[in-house]
């Protein structure tokens, strides 16, 4: 996993960031790109015009309902330089969406991923 990190980092310029508290490792936050055309992950290279650039975000379970998720993502929006930045979130994952509240994205519409059904969140 972290080898396709790497990859992603080197194609893209952006990818994932650990969550250290303490110097424990606790999450990952960052960004993927997708090909908004088929919703699959690509590079900016090869989506072209559809590219979509995703902040997302995963907290191991100890550690959650403490606001380091929202915490993390927002660090993230900082050091990236983008104007659009989206999250795509499952329709019943209600702690994600919370998050994305916290951090002022708005839904903007709904997609059909090969994994299943997303809201696409937009970031302020
Ligand atoms: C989603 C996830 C990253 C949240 O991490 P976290 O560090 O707990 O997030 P935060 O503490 O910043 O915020 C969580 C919010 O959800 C709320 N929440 C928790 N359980 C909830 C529930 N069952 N219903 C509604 N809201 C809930 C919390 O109260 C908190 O909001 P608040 O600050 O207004 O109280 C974490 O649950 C996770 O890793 N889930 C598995 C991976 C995942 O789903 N990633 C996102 C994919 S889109």
């Amino acid at each position: 996993m972290i080898e396709r990190w790497i990859r992603r980092w080197d194609a893209n310029g952006v990818g994932q960031f650990i969550v250290e508290l303490d110097g424990t490792l606790i999450g990952r936050v960052g960004f993927l790109v997708w090909d908004a055309g088929t919703w699959e992950t690509s590079t900016y290279d090869l989506a072209g015009a559809h590219a979509e650039t995703e902040l997302g975000w995963a907290i191991l379970s100890p550690y959650w309902g403490r606001g380091y998720a929202t915490e993390a993502a927002a660090a993230a929006r900082e050091w990236i330089d983008r104007e659009r930045i989206v999250s795509l979130i499952h329709p019943a994952n209600v702690r994600s969406q919370r998050v994305a509240e916290k951090l002022g994205a708005r839904i903007e519409k709904k997609v059909e991923m090969p994994a299943g059904p997303a809201d696409v969140w937009v970031h302020p």
